[in-house]
């Protein structure tokens, strides 16, 4: 079933240096790009993105460092694009994540790991509209 997911390139790779690295990671996984944009999010804008992480010990830092810098906004297209981008990425700390998973090749901490991806058909929904509000 074709579906959309959003990803998101953190500040951390974007930093490095390394977007045209992912994009062409995703490209050659066959995605289609359906959208894609630079934004810099105020420390509200992150909060709110990541708002179902509130009461988590790591909320205050992890908005901190979602609106440190630039980040790159991607809604990816195609088979079972939520699954197939989440497995591309890797687990969430890139000391565990597989060799070829992009939070091992690009990740620096459990919190700086690279990219974001949508973990549900709704959650994607609401992220999706989160950035692309009609
Ligand atoms: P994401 O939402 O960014 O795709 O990552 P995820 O599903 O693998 O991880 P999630 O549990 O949703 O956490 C969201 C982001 O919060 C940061 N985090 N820090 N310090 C910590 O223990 C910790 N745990 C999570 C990471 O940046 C993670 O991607
Ligand atoms: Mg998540």
């Amino acid at each position: 079933m074709t579906e959309k997911t959003l990803a998101i390139i953190k500040p951390d790779a974007v930093k490095k240096k390394v977007v045209g690295k992912i994009i062409q990671r995703i490209e050659g996984e066959g995605f289609e790009i359906a959208g894609l944009k630079m934004l810099h999010l105020t420390k509200e804008e992150a909060e709110g993105f990541y708002i179902v992480h509130r009461a988590k010990p790591f909320y205050a830092s992890l908005t901190d460092f979602m609106s440190s810098g630039e980040i790159v906004v991607m809604i990816l297209e195609g088979e079972n694009a939520i699954e197939k981008w989440r497995k591309i990425m890797g687990v969430t700390d890139p000391a565990l994540a597989e060799p070829g998973t992009i939070r091992h090749q690009y990740g620096f901490s459990v919190e700086r790991n690279a990219t974001h991806g949508s973990d549900a058909p709704q959650t994607a929904e609401w992220e999706i509209n989160y950035f692309y509000k009609s």
